[in-house]
């Protein structure tokens, strides 16, 4: 027998409006717009600010109340009909990469904001409040680490720790909280974390599985490990012309044969185990000077925690042997464990997905998200949509405004379901 849920599930997920969301979605992708599709909206940066000030302004024009955390994470939240209730919390993020595109975070906030206007278009009450949040910092480019919001409000990174931090422009962490407090006004200050029913994001699944396969939602149940980890090596300068290559320390030189080194700890016959120097900078970079240091950040990850523990510890011990003249030192700046999320939300979106008779396939993921941090503190899930060719970190991400409704409309009927129509029985 169909249940309230159900019945205002289907009628929510069928007050989403293609059309209405994918003006959204393209419009928010102008904010910090790099042209090509892209876009480069760096966390706390005056673009990223702008798309603050964009959803609030979204928010307070449709009556819903504002708020933000002192780590500056946006929250809408649309009231329920028991005020005491905790909140379901849904959303994503809007920083993005230096030349990301438009869907990496932003389709699951903004998708999450369709959902609430669908659920007012079809007068639908839940008990529980639903809260749209836009989580800081979730690339972790500009302040590291990455998924910043959320360890914050999930009581894993403390605030404090991190507030004098420089990002890789100068600017302190701190100082750019306080611009990004100040760009939303109108928004409620909320120091501290309420209790959460439960959190469930909408992501793009930059990967291609889905997109291959022909299926339009994927349900996360699970995402894989990852460690950070940042490399200096330090050589001598010199010049270029003059100095004999038996008296030089170079650190790109040294910084090759530590890459190298990697490269073979890190290979896997499986191609499960994910290895990346996303990030390499030299110093002075000058063509005629012998580079002085080499600075490496490491991306590592796989889905056994096992093998991430055993690949990411040796890394340093591999890294300082590898270097022939130069000093090295390796810092771990981020790590999670692989995590499963919560059963009974899988089955609350696998629900969704029948009830809406849309095909969907159980999946992990390869990225990580600010779910994965949510769920050390509720119940907590993900909702994929396709990406074309699975492409993503760059201005070639792409989606097609059916994927986007279609990933809105099962979000809704969960959010509907996870929240509790009104009329259920308690
Ligand atoms: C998230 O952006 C990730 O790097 O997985
Ligand atoms: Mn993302
Ligand atoms: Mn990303």
């Amino acid at each position: 027998m169909a249940t309230y849920s159900d019945l205002d599930g289907i009628a929510a997920a069928a007050a989403i409006d293609e059309a209405r969301l994918w003006s959204h979605l393209v419009g928010f992708g102008e904010i910090g717009g790099i042209g090509g599709g892209g876009v480069c909206r760096l966390a706390l940066g005056e673009e990223e600010l702008a798309a603050r000030r964009h959803i609030a302004s979204w928010a307070q024009s449709r009556g819903y109340r504002v708020f933000v955390d002192p780590v500056a994470n946006l929250f809408v939240r649309r009231e329920g009909t028991d005020p005491g209730a905790a909140p379901v919390i849904t959303g994503s993020h809007i920083d993005t990469q230096p030349q990301g595109g438009r869907f990496d975070g932003a389709y699951g906030v903004i998708a999450a904001l369709e959902a609430l206007a669908a659920l007012d278009g079809a007068s639908v009450k839940t008990r529980r409040p639903i809260e749209v949040v836009a989580w800081t910092n979730e690339e972790g480019v500009r302040f590291t680490p990455g998924a910043m919001g959320s360890m914050v409000f999930s009581g894993a990174l403390a605030l404090s720790d991190i507030a004098g931090r420089r990002g890789s422009d100068g600017v302190t962490l701190s100082a750019a909280l306080a611009s990004a407090l100040a760009a939303t006004p109108q928004a409620t200050f909320r120091p501290t974390v309420p209790p959460i029913a439960a959190y469930v994001e909408a992501h793009i699944e930059q990967g291609p599985e889905l997109e291959a396969r022909g299926i339009p939602i994927g349900i996360v149940e699970g995402i894989q490990g990852v460690r950070w980890f940042d490399i200096e090596v330090s050589g001598s300068g010199a010049h270029a012309g003059t100095t004999p290559l038996s008296r030089r320390r170079d650190a790109f030189q040294d910084a090759l044969r530590i890459v190298s080194a990697l490269n073979d700890w890190t290979s896997d016959r499986g191609d499960v185990l994910r290895f990346t120097v996303g990030r390499f900078d030299l110093t002075p970079n000058s063509r005629n000077t012998v580079p002085a240091r080499a600075s490496l950040g490491i991306d590592l990850r796989h889905p056994d925690a096992n093998v991430l523990r055993e690949k990411g510890d040796r890394i340093a011990a591999i890294a300082a042997a590898a270097a022939r003249y130069c000093a090295v030192s390796v810092r771990e700046v981020f790590t999670k464990a692989p995590a499963s999320f919560d059963a009974a939300v899988i089955g609350t979106i696998e629900a969704a997905t029948r009830l809406l008779r849309i095909p969907a396939l159980r999946m992990s993921s390869g990225a990580f998200h600010d779910a994965l941090f949510l769920n050390d503190v509720c119940p907590a899930g993900m909702i994929f949509i396709p990406c074309e060719a699975g492409i993503s970190h760059d201005p070639a991400e792409s989606i097609t405004s059916v994927q986007a409704a279609a990933g809105a409309r099962v979000l809704a009927a969960t959010l509907v379901a996870l929240a509790g129509a009104d009329g259920d029985v308690r």
